[in-house]
């Protein structure tokens, strides 16, 4: 066994030594700081795992600029929302960079063109900024939701469609873009992650981009095939294990102590650089504008807590006045924030063994809790749970919208609604939902959806009277017909009935 581990060790380059000039560079750009302890790291010290070795915690990337109001950040939750804690010198200053990544709109270069790298002045992490690895990612489009915000009473509900325009389709490509980068500066050849999916598509692409060798760990049936296909299409090594995203999780961390891998999990603190700029483009949608609440759906809570990141940082530079509240939705059968939350007001972690059909959010162990949490506290947010068939009409009344998205990022709607409900976000407040996946991730959900095979008698049981009767006008399932016009006519004479949706 040993012998089979050295041998396919040979397979691994080792990083290159960066010189002490770019080492110099990178201290001075940025470091890591553990979120837990605030032990503050160069970015060449960071442990393979990226956990700090003293308390276990995961670091933040943080800048001279950021550095002041991000030590404060952790030990007084809310109190960002301050000015006064602002650094003083070095500043980038606002007016400038909103001209400038205005005018990177209309350039050819594609570090311009990616919707990452045109903020790269608030993301300095690569020694050679203008040569990323990059795919044009990002530039997501802002849709309104008439049907939905009209249901729920509500004035303003916006959805960023993070499935839409992002390469791989997901919101995993703006972290990944980022991390990758990293990666290749490093010498890595090899990168490896765990996944539910869709992380899996993305470093699969932007590895084969770079000339990388890839490793995904993904659990045995428990992915949506849009997914699977697409990490061989781009062709990493794909490992189906016979356990869970947990235990694939387990197994990496195994790996990455043996072998001379770059881990490209949302551990990685480099990925949440490229999600927080999710942040900087939403509020160029808005004109400045911020919204009152944004929804996430949570798995590994990572990207609620870079969008938490995005925002700080926009604050502490006053290129916005506040900041929004971020709450985190999870699936019933994948609540461990939410159990954490009742059990013991989020304090620490309660894993839960993890089942849902949004499989992308099948996450019982989540690694960024604690970043979440401090999230969530810090912008005032709120945390949800939303059961199976909640997300399945959710889903469905967002396909009916036009826009369509994969059953995880339907858990911000169906979030939305009980937060509504509950008086936690009230009908003048500007709402945007975070759409993570399009709906060509994963079809089987869809079409079983719409055939109605999907949700079993019990989770139909929990639907309300009108629910009940939205999930009827919204189930379209395919017929299939003789080659007949008189037998076509009478099929679109039977639905020419009134429809609930156009009252
Ligand atoms: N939505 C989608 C479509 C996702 O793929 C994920 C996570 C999430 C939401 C949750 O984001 O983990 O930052 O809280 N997918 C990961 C993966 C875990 O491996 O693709 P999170």
């Amino acid at each position: 066994m040993q012998l089979r581990i050295e041998s396919s060790t040979q397979a691994f380059a080792r990083p290159r030594s960066s010189g002490t000039l770019s080492v110099l560079m990178k201290v001075a750009s940025h470091q890591l700081r553990c979120t837990g302890c605030a032990a503050a790291i160069s970015p060449d010290a960071a442990p393979a795992d990226f956990r700090c070795p003293v308390c276990s915690g995961l670091y933040d990337v943080v800048y001279p600029w950021s550095s002041a109001a991000l030590r404060n950040f952790s030990d007084r939750p809310g109190s960002v929302t301050s000015g006064s804690m602002m650094p003083d010198t070095n500043l980038p200053n606002p007016s400038a960079l909103r001209w400038l990544w205005q005018e990177r709109r209309t350039s050819t270069m594609p570090v311009d063109q990616s919707g990452v790298w045109r903020f790269r002045d608030l993301l300095p992490i690569l020694q050679n900024p203008e040569n990323p690895v990059t795919l044009r990612e990002g530039n997501t489009p802002l849709y309104d939701l008439p049907r939905s915000a009209k249901s729920l009473g509500i004035d303003f509900l916006l959805a960023k469609h993070q499935g839409i325009s992002n390469p791989t389709g997901s919101f995993k490509d703006t972290g990944m873009t980022a991390a990758l980068s990293v990666a290749l500066e490093r010498g890595y050849e090899w990168v490896a992650c765990a996944s539910t999916g869709n992380t899996s598509a993305s470093m699969a692409a932007y590895a084969a981009r770079a000339g990388l060798r890839s490793v995904v760990l993904i659990p045995e049936g428990k992915i949506a095939w849009g997914k699977l296909s697409q990490s061989m299409d781009y062709g990493a090594v794909t490992l189906q294990l016979r356990t869970d995203f947990d235990g694939c999780v387990r197994i990496l961390n195994e790996l990455i102590r043996r072998l001379p891998i770059y881990l490209l999990n949302s551990v990685n603190p480099y990925r949440a650089e490229g999600q927080k700029t999710l942040a900087f483009e939403l509020v160029e949608q808005l004109e400045g504008q911020v919204p009152e609440h944004i929804l996430v759906p949570g798995g590994n809570l990572a990207n609620g807590a870079a969008i938490g990141k995005g925002f700080r940082e926009m604050l502490e530079l006053r290129l916005i006045p506040r900041l929004p509240k971020i709450s985190v939705i999870q699936a019933e059968g994948a609540n461990p924030l939410v159990r954490s939350w009742m059990e013991n007001d989020g304090e620490t972690l309660v894993p839960v063994v993890a089942d849902t059909r949004a499989s992308a959010i099948r996450i019982g162990n989540p690694a960024s809790f604690r970043k979440a949490v401090d999230t969530i506290r810090s912008t005032g947010g709120w945390i949800a749970q939303v059961s199976e068939q909640e997300i399945a009409l959710a889903k469905a009344e967002i396909g009916a919208e036009g826009i369509g998205c994969e059953p995880a990022s339907a858990a911000t709607l169906a979030g939305l609604k009980k937060l509504v409900a509950g008086g936690r976000i009230t009908p003048e407040e500007r709402v945007v939902l975070i759409l993570t996946g399009h709906t060509l991730k994963d079809p089987e959900y869809t079409i079983d959806y719409h055939r109605g095979t999907l949700l079993d008698r019990a989770e139909l049981a929990q639907a309300t009277p009108s629910g009940l009767a939205l999930h009827a006008a919204l189930r379209k399932p395919p017929q299939v017909l003789d080659a007949d016009t008189d037998t076509v006519l009478r099929a679109i004479d039977a639905v020419l009935l009134p429809s609930p949706l156009s009252s």
